[in-house]
């Protein structure tokens, strides 16, 4: 790991979520890609490259503290990465000899260590390299941990890049992006690695039986991964309490579905106005037993008794450092005796009425 800690990667990937989420131009988008990407990686500086093909050059669509750079393709770390496929992490260029030191010259810079790697379309072509430069804390080179980071924002960068070149909305791609994000967030405590999918994926299931548009529900299933983001505030000590919680420990739990929609909900967009909702709304209970507000009823947003129906039943149907996987039966059970009790009745009717696919899902 490098220097930062879990908690401070989550605090970063998330104060981008709502700049990510508000911004409405390709460009603007890559270069807090760039600006990500730095600061994951501790870098000074951070550029994308993509390939020119007609003039066999590499340019910067991207990079910090400098103008537009053009370099021949075949040539240095860039030009390795591009054609080799593989990722680098160099510790002092001057002492390789793939680094080409014109950029340098040009730009009156230093560059000491390295890190490249490759931007692949969905077909598996390199169309450009991702570039950090000059680790800023000491032991000033990269880790193998770095090489992830940056990669990830690679990979959301060539998502950016291609859906503009097949005229995508770019808000499906801002859309894929969060969804990254929320399941990185996820993986803090590794259980729940890929709760966020299945969640999302009986959401959406649960909502179009309902009888949403298949627009409003794939909204729901868009947003539901963020349903957790709270919490990032909480600590790891009670996060990953193997056994039950003390009342006191619990209550700091369930702050979480508020910070949540304290991080979501000055957004202007949609997506997250609706990941806010559920933030907040997800542990409320239809008899008004639940948190954070004790909503009962209509009042809680359809969105959020449909992510609390699938939340409980993946959490049931799963081992979690503080629970054992229950059987099937007994989540049948569990959810015949909450019938119109925690959760609202005709989605628990869905559920049922479905069980195989639900239970598809989870497998
Ligand atoms: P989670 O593990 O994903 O559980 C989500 C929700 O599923 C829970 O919300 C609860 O409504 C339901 N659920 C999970 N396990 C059980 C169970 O054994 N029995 C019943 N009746 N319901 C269950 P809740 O309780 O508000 O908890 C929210 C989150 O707080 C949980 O998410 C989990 O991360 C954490 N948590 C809750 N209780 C404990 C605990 O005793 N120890 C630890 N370490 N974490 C806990
Ligand atoms: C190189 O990667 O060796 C040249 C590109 C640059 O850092 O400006
Ligand atoms: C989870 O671990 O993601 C579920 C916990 C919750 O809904 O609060
Ligand atoms: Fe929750
Ligand atoms: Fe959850």
């Amino acid at each position: 790991m490098g220097d930062c800690n879990t908690n401070n990667i989550l605090k970063l990937l998330f104060s981008y979520m709502p700049k990510i989420a508000e911004e409405r131009k390709m460009d603007g988008l890559l270069i807090l890609m760039a600006d990500l990407g730095r600061s994951l990686v501790g870098a000074d500086r951070c550029s994308l490259w993509l390939v020119d093909e007609q003039k066999s050059e590499l340019w910067t669509k991207v990079a910090h503290g400098v103008a537009e750079l053009r370099i021949p393709s075949n040539l240095g770390f860039v030009g390795y990465t591009l054609n080799s496929g593989e990722s680098l992490c160099i510790k002092d260029a001057y002492e390789d000899s793939r680094f080409d030191s014109r950029s340098d010259l040009k730009t009156n810079y230093h560059t000491k260590s390295v890190l490249t790697v490759p931007l692949k379309n969905s077909e598996g072509r390199i169309i450009g390299v991702f570039q950090a430069i000059n680790k800023k804390e000491p032991p000033y080179y990269f880790s193998s941990q770095d090489i992830e980071y940056l990669s990830l924002t690679a990979v959301y960068s060539e998502k950016t890049i291609e859906s503009a070149l097949l005229t995508k909305e770019l808000e499906e791609t801002q859309a894929e992006i969060l969804y990254m994000l929320g399941e990185v967030s996820e993986h803090r405590s590794k259980e729940t690695a890929d709760h966020v999918m299945r969640v999302a994926a009986c959401c959406y299931k649960m909502a179009c039986y309902f009888g949403l548009s298949e627009y409003e529900a794939n909204q729901i299933r868009l947003a539901a991964p963020l349903h957790d983001l709270g919490k990032v505030g909480i600590p790891d000590a009670i996060l990953q309490k193997t056994g039950k919680f003390t009342p006191e420990e619990y209550e700091v739990m369930k702050t979480h579905t508020v910070l949540g929609h304290h991080l979501l909900r000055n957004s202007s967009r949609k997506l997250l106005q609706l990941a806010a909702e559920m933030a907040i709304g997800h542990h409320e209970h239809w008899n008004g037993s639940g948190y954070p507000s004790g909503l009962s009823g209509e009042k809680i947003p359809l969105s959020s008794r449909i992510c609390a129906v699938a939340d409980v039943f993946d959490a049931l149907m799963s081992t979690r450092c503080y629970k054992e996987a229950w059987s099937e039966d007994m989540v049948k059970d569990f959810f015949i005796k909450q019938r119109n009790s925690q959760f609202q009745k005709e989605l628990v009717d869905i559920l049922l009425s479905h069980w195989d696919e639900f239970i598809e899902i989870y497998k």
